[in-house]
């Protein structure tokens, strides 16, 4: 991974990057004070540390260069024989974090021929460092199996400020969240040939040792039948490789605080006996996204030595279509002996879900409970590729999620836990309908989760996120394929709690 550091001089020989901020008046409430006061021009931004010579250089190229100053616009511009050789202008737009984010992301990829680059921050480099540093690690982020062109040739960043210790902390949280931002992806990308049920366990496993701090159990098929996990059973019950609860616990002396998260992880979703279509299917090792997303937060939790208690869940098991499949039809125990009549093997996630949230509620008792899924289609229907589903009947929380979902470059939309739908979860033969045919798919889904919740109905949050979990092309801090969604905004609302 590219390998960014903290300096206060000189440049070095071979790129200097400049940063550049919008023409027109300055807002008041921007992090950049231009050079002039009110400006219709682009210009280069005041750094930190002067430059010297390089700065009226750059100044005078601006405008051939045709930079607006947009968050993620850059320019080349070549000095032969000079020293620095290159300069680089960057767009920095307004100048907030997201801002840097989006430029640190499009430096990466502008770069990636480079070597070796210093970029000059501005004086107020807080939110500047943690953008631009989350940036060019998640931008540069690439998944590949074979080794060519694995890795792009940028390999380091120097990043010029006047105070290197005071920031230090600073680029900590941005490298903690952004390493394990990239391991969910790697997760996440994995093809499920490789990635099964018991690889994922290892690899958690992998990931927490080393760490005395952190607590790891898992929980294989027999241990799951002798405690009541049916729901997770019946799912991995037509898959080669069993089932898997991956319990794995961050627990700081002095936390006054337990939160659990919970997340889907279905490492293949064929549909199961009522089998997706050919489209449907071709993503869907994508479906423990959310199980990869709390697993990586309570990682980044423990690198940041947050004080929280996280205990994070991790239902794992492949839907898979074969003679020990379970059937539409079937009536499922879950865990603490709720039933559920499913006739639809392709809602499986609730299931495995509904074991673990009611694991969570009896046994763990924590103050907080949250769930992550790539639970239905509908997700996307509602509210398009990039936002979550955010359910809950806790407006504190709900608020709290929401805003450090956004303060961390992602999204999430509240939806609502609609009364309208729960007579639909009503079953002739069951105390709960898994799938009914009515009703709003993510909706009706959280509906159901809702009722394996217990004490902890009003301390819960959901969130959907088949959507904004992959991304269809390359923009911003998103690369093509997996993004790690939720990462981010969990380790910012963990980082809220005391
Ligand atoms: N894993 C899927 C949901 C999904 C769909 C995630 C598309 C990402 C992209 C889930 O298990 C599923 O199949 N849900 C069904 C529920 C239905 C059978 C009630 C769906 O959304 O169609
Ligand atoms: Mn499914
Ligand atoms: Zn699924």
């Amino acid at each position: 991974m590219l390998v960014i550091r903290l300096v206060s001089g000189p440049a070095g020989p071979d790129a200097l990057v400049l940063p550049v901020r919008p023409g027109g008046p300055d807002s008041p409430d921007s992090l950049i004070s231009p050079d002039s006061m009110a400006s219709l021009e682009p210009g280069l931004v005041p750094t930190a540390v002067p430059i010297g010579d390089v700065r009226a250089e750059a100044a005078a190229v601006l405008p051939a260069t045709r930079l607006t100053g947009a968050a993620g616009e850059v320019r080349e511009h070549l000095r032969p024989g000079g020293s620095p050789a290159r300069l680089w202008l960057l767009g920095v737009g307004d100048g907030e974090e997201r801002d840097w984010r989006t430029a640190g992301a499009a430096l990466a990829r502008a770069a990636k021929d480079e070597t070796q680059i210093t970029i000059a921050l501005p004086g107020e480099a807080t939110a500047a460092l943690r953008g631009l540093a989350e940036g060019l690690l998640l931008g540069s982020y690439r998944f590949r199996l074979t080794e060519a062109g694995k890795r792009p040739a940028l390999a380091e960043v120097a990043v010029l400020v006047d105070d290197p210790d005071a920031l230090a902390d600073t680029l900590d949280a941005a490298r903690a969240t952004a390493e394990t931002t990239r391991l969910a992806r790697d997760l996440t990308n994995m093809p499920s040939s490789t990635k099964n049920p018991e690889w994922f366990a290892a690899q958690v496993a992998e990931a927490a040792s080393g760490r005395p701090d952190l607590h790891l159990r898992v929980r294989g098929p027999e241990e799951l039948a002798a405690e009541g996990f049916g729901g997770l059973l019946a799912v991995g019950g037509g898959s080669a490789t069993g089932p898997r609860l991956v319990e794995l616990d961050w627990r700081p002396e002095g936390a006054r605080t337990h939160v659990v998260l919970v997340g889907k992880g279905i490492t293949f979703d064929t549909g199961g006996i009522s089998i997706k279509p050919v489209p449907a299917m071709k993503l869907m090792r994508k479906d423990m996204a959310g199980a990869a997303a709390v697993i990586a937060a309570t990682l980044g939790a423990a690198e940041l030595r947050l004080p929280v208690r996280v205990t994070t869940l991790a239902p794992l098991a492949e839907n898979m279509v074969s003679g020990s499949a379970f059937r539409p039809g079937d009536v499922i125990r879950h865990y603490g002996g709720l039933t559920s009549e499913s006739t639809n093997s392709d809602a499986e996630g609730r299931l495995v879900l509904a074991d673990a949230l009611a694991y969570a509620a009896r046994e763990l008792k924590p103050d907080l409970l949250i769930d992550l899924a790539t639970l239905t289609g509908a997700n996307a229907v509602a509210l398009g590729k990039r936002h979550a589903a955010l359910y809950s009947e806790n407006d504190t929380l709900a608020a709290g999620l929401l805003d450090a979902i956004t303060a961390a470059g992602e999204r999430a939309w509240r939806m609502p836990l609609a009364d309208d739908y729960v007579e639909y979860l009503a079953s002739e033969i069951a105390d709960l309908h898994s799938s009914p045919a009515q009703g709003a798919g993510s909706v009706v889904a959280a509906l159901f989760l809702r009722e394996f919740t217990g004490d902890l109905r009003d301390r819960w949050a959901h969130l959907d996120m088949s959507a904004p979990s992959w991304s269809d092309d390359t923009h911003g801090e998103l690369v093509k394929g997996a993004t790690g969604w939720g990462v981010r905004g969990l380790l910012r609302w963990l980082g809220t709690l005391d």
